[in-house]
């Protein structure tokens, strides 16, 4: 059987840390591209000479050269800007939509009939441009950011519990910004709902936390996360790749699903070797289902100033 090839575009925090766990997982052989000339090639040789260490086996390619990418079947696009201490991920859209559509149309034209998983910012609409230009079936393109979004309310709620994060499934929904929503009582330990082993006003507190997650991360480094986003990232192309058919909270098309209307936004769903296979239709009640309508009332706003920039 052929080797998996796996395109990161974008050798950043981002992009690096993913070829590196990627490498780790042993997934195939990855081309890390970027448009800084030597940046990729280090960060390649770097990861590729810590394989004797890590034991892992898998051709690393650094490059500026998009020949390079050619028949890629999975392709992740970290290419983009970071916000800075005081912006707001919607900040970056004008910059960022310009890179996404670059990127996209360098994929459709060298990998025609490859998967696509976007994770710069702000995710939903970039998913949305992805889609657009690159014209892929709706089920093989999608954006990390469910997957970040639960680990961070898991890890809260493990701690609190000073319980395994193994044991956590955990559901969220909606687009990745602050109007996200997790949702407590489909998430669970062991089985047993989280809503009976954690009182509201402690769970509130950390559902407010994992919605600015990503703030409190830039605003102690200066610059935003890369080790949870890019397992994350990891995990959901380990599921396509060997067809585990996991499911993820991802940012996917949604047709008449939870009357979203044609929209990319945070959903459940199963990922396997087609892509997205399956969504996840969760019985909401009212508060969820307004949460989730406000959410994607922001991310439609959002793919229309797509709409206007592409
Ligand atoms: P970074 O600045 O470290 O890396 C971005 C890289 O993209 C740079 O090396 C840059 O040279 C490269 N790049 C820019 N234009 C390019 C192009 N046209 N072709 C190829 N490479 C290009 O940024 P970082 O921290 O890696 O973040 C990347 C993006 O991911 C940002 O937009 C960030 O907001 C987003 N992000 C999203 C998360 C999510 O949950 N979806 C989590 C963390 C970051
Ligand atoms: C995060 O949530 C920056 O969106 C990124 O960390």
């Amino acid at each position: 059987m052929a080797r998996n090839k796996i395109t990161i575009v974008g050798a950043g925090n981002v992009g690096a840390t993913t070829a590196h766990i990627a490498a780790t997982r042993q997934l195939g052989d990855i081309v890390l591209l970027d448009i800084v000339e030597g940046l990729a090639q280090g960060k390649a040789l770097d990861i590729a000479q810590a394989g004797p260490v890590q034991l892992y086996d898998a051709i690393i390619t650094g490059t500026c050269d998009w020949e390079q990418t050619a028949e890629s079947n999975l392709i992740i696009i970290t290419s983009g800007l970071p916000r800075k201490p005081g912006m707001s991920r919607d900040d970056l859209l004008a910059k960022n939509v310009q890179i996404v559509k670059d990127v996209s149309e360098k994929i459709a034209e060298h990998s025609p009939d490859s998967i696509v998983i976007v994770v710069c910012n702000p995710l939903d609409a970039m998913v949305y441009a992805a889609a657009k230009v690159t014209g892929f079936d709706k089920n093989k393109v999608m954006g990390m950011a469910g997957e970040l979004d639960s680990a961070r309310f898991s890890h809260f709620i493990a701690t609190e519990l000073g319980a395994s994060v193994k044991d956590i499934k955990c559901v969220l929904m909606g687009g990745h910004g602050d109007d996200m929503v997790p949702l407590p009582r489909f998430t669970s330990i062991n089985g047993k709902p989280v809503i009976e082993l954690i009182d509201k006003a402690k769970l509130d507190e950390m559902i407010d936390r994992t919605r600015k997650g990503g703030i409190e991360i830039v605003n102690l480094l200066g610059y935003s996360a890369y080790y949870a986003p890019a397992a994350g990232a990891v995990k959901m192309a380990e599921s396509i790749l060997t067809d585990r058919k996991a499911e993820i909270s991802c940012c996917a098309y949604c047709g008449s699903e939870y009357n979203a209307g044609g929209y990319f936004v945070g959903i459940p769903v199963v990922l396997g070797k087609e892509g997205v296979e399956k969504i996840i239709e969760l019985d909401l009640n009212d508060s969820e289902r307004s949460q989730f309508e406000k959410s994607l009332a922001h991310v439609k706003q959002l793919a229309d100033q797509v709409d206007k920039l592409l």
